[in-house]
């Protein structure tokens, strides 16, 4: 007997968009090539330096996404930080995958972190390993006991000299000295976002692939936004010129508070609704709180490529040369003109 087909005569051989299948395959690897149009050392360098960054965002997302449910998550780790800041048993953890995940890899000889003292060497990388990296490992790590969001910052430098004494005071250079900057935002999903000075580039773990895939190319802040995003428990603690500031807003329905208390959750919100984070210093401590090489200079990096900027309120971030590894800065760092707004009031420039 003859099998009847079920296939009506005018069907089409099925087939997917090429577009949507291309977006799919766009791996941050890939995209990092597809940037540099190149395969170069360099370009073959840069995309497998975000791919080793990228290992390290999946495992810190993994470990994140079971608290509570096996140990090593939640709490302190029971020291201190260089800065004097109680350690959380994830900044151990997520800074030792970070190392890990750099190990024989012939990339990175020398990695920073805020939560090392002194830099650390990988010393099978030496002899040929071109690059720093610097890194927040778990940013904003007061939230995760919470179940609120955290992130991890970084930025990769040109290492120079062959300094292997710990100061690495070719380290203490300005931030046009970074090649590449980014952050991991493990939020509602983990997001990665980076820059290697064309544009910012955001990634999604698709975690049924286990594979950062594009999500949004050539991101732009608006030029002004509604946020303003900073800790105003600080307002006794500031200067007047601050606190005239803040008056200002609040007395302005055009802006809206939010703080989270992660600066890279804080920052994500503003990158793609535009406004402004700021953490100010204080009398006490005018250099504020975040630090330069970890923090503000990676985010005034990608500020910068999206069309904002980023100050301490006196001059460009990404000018500021430190004194120290662990330097702090005051950060304001958003859209162009509330940046701009705020540096007419602490400079007196107001009309
Ligand atoms: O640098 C660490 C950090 O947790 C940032 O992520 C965050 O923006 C800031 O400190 C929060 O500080 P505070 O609790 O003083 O507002």
């Amino acid at each position: 007997m003859a099998t009847q087909s079920t296939t009506p005569d005018n069907a089409q051989p099925f087939s997917i968009p090429e577009r949507a299948l291309d977006r799919d395959c766009t791996t941050l690897s890939r995209h990092v090539l597809q940037q540099l149009q190149s395969f170069s050392p360099d370009a073959q360098d840069l995309s497998a330096l975000m791919g080793r960054i990228a290992l390290a965002g999946k495992l810190i997302a993994r470990r994140l996404s079971s608290a509570g449910i096996v140990d090593g998550v939640l709490g302190f780790a029971g020291s201190e930080n260089v800065q004097g800041e109680a350690v959380k048993k994830m900044d151990v953890y997520a800074n030792e995958v970070f190392i890990s995940a750099f190990k024989q890899s012939g990339l990175v000889c020398r990695l920073a972190s805020e939560e090392m003292d002194e830099p650390y060497y990988i010393p099978e990388n030496c002899p040929i390993g071109r690059y720093t990296l610097l890194y927040d490992p778990i940013d904003g790590s007061g939230n995760i006991d919470t179940n609120l969001n955290v992130g991890s910052i970084f930025a990769i430098r040109q290492q120079e000299g062959s300094d292997t004494t710990g100061e690495a005071k070719d380290l203490l250079q300005d931030g046009s000295k970074q090649i590449a900057a980014g952050y991991i935002l493990y939020g509602s999903s983990t997001v990665l976002v980076y820059t290697i000075g064309k544009g910012v580039h955001a990634f999604t773990l698709d975690p049924s692939l286990g594979e950062f895939i594009l999500w949004q190319e050539n991101l732009t802040m608006p030029e002004r936004g509604k946020v303003y995003s900073v800790n105003e428990g600080n307002f006794w603690d500031w200067e007047d010129n601050m606190r005239d500031y803040v008056r200002y807003v609040h007395r302005n329905d055009n802006y809206t508070a939010r703080y989270s208390g992660a600066l890279v959750s804080d920052f994500h919100r503003i990158l793609l609704q535009g406004g402004v984070f700021l953490y100010p210093g204080t009398k006490a401590k005018p250099d504020g709180k975040l630090r330069l090489l970890y923090e503000s200079a990676p985010l005034a990096f990608l500020a910068e490529q999206a069309g904002g900027r980023a100050s301490t309120g006196t001059m460009p971030i990404s000018e500021f040369v430190p004194k120290k590894l662990h330097q702090r800065t005051p950060l304001i760092v958003g859209s162009i003109k509330d940046v701009e707004l705020i540096e007419s009031f602490l400079n007196d420039r107001r009309e």
